[in-house]
């Protein structure tokens, strides 16, 4: 079971200037909560405890308002800085320490997962012992993403970053399932021309030597990636149309927590004096109420 995790939240976020200039993209507001809790929501769904925080160097102190440590998660949370942004690769050098001998699963600050049997589907990825793992879902514009062509059986043939020319209409999502190898792969990578190393160098790496299978995500799961101003709207007005539909709320780190047992209502009272009196705690209330 691959019981680490590392949420890479860096990223100058230039094209969402001036909203990104003071603040770190993750920490503005998909609908009613910062960005950052629902790719932390993804890796507590999968049940991992152990969790590395990749920053803007400069920026750790304004996560570190939001998300202190895990204690009142029942986790354990870890920060570590990028100097600057090297490419998605780059986070398994900066966290080579924390992965240590163990396999590790990779989320991107911005991604957005929702949909029914996810959980499942999360720990069942979570599984994994050798090669990677990435987890695919089709989309209108594929030529915006890292995408995969596959065959009737899933088995990847190609990937590619951003392709100009229509190869497949599976986008590689942000989130990634690795055994210990990917620190060696990661560091001997090169950067391409526009400077980065890259994430599908990495997979084909793994490719190249039969380990690279996927997980699709159907289309009873939600997959929104917010790279833009509008992204944030779209994806805010999907979080709201569910919320206020259905009373639960996505991404509650705590409840995902409780529901885990990893947690007692003496740590959501914690959480409750944290957050101050807002909407959010209100619903924390509600949750140890019984
Ligand atoms: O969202 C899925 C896509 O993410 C994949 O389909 C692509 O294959 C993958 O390359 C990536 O593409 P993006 O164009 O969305 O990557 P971007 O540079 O915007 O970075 C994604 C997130 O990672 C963002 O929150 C910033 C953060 N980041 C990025 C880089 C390059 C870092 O923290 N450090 C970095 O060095």
């Amino acid at each position: 079971m691959i019981k680490k995790g590392i949420i890479l939240a860096g990223g100058k976020g230039t094209r969402m200037s001036p909203l990104t200039k003071a603040v770190n993209k993750q920490l503005l507001p998909i609908y009613d909560k910062p960005l950052i809790f629902y790719p932390l929501s993804i890796l507590m769904l999968a049940k991992i405890k152990d969790i590395l925080i990749i920053v803007n160097k400069g920026q750790l102190n304004q996560y570190k308002k939001l998300i202190p440590n895990g204690n009142n998660l029942g986790i354990k949370i870890s920060y570590l800085e990028q100097d600057k942004p090297r490419g998605l690769p780059d986070a398994f050098v900066i966290g080579e320490k924390f992965i240590g001998k163990d396999n590790v699963a990779m989320i991107l600050g911005d991604n957005f997962f929702y949909g029914q049997n996810l959980t499942t589907k999360l720990i069942e990825n979570t599984k994994l012992k050798k090669g990677a793992k990435v987890v695919l879902h089709k989309v209108q514009k594929p030529e915006l993403f890292g995408v995969a062509k596959v065959d009737k059986n899933n088995k990847i043939l190609s990937i590619k970053e951003k392709p100009k020319k229509y190869l497949s209409d599976l986008a590689i999502t942000g989130l990634y399932f690795f055994d210990n190898n990917v620190v060696k792969y990661s560091k001997k990578l090169r950067p391409s021309k526009r400077g980065e190393v890259e994430i599908v160098d990495l997979l084909n790496f793994y490719r190249s030597k039969k380990q690279l299978s996927a997980h699709l995500l159907g289309r009873g799961g939600a997959w929104l990636d917010t790279g833009s101003i509008e992204d944030f709207y779209k994806t805010s007005s999907f979080v709201s149309a569910i919320e206020n539909r259905q009373g639960f709320k996505i991404a509650c780190i705590e409840e995902i927590a409780l529901n885990n047992s990893w947690i007692s209502k003496k740590h959501i009272n914690n959480s409750i004096k944290f957050y101050g009196n807002c909407d959010y705690t209100k619903y924390l209330k509600n949750l140890i109420k019984k």
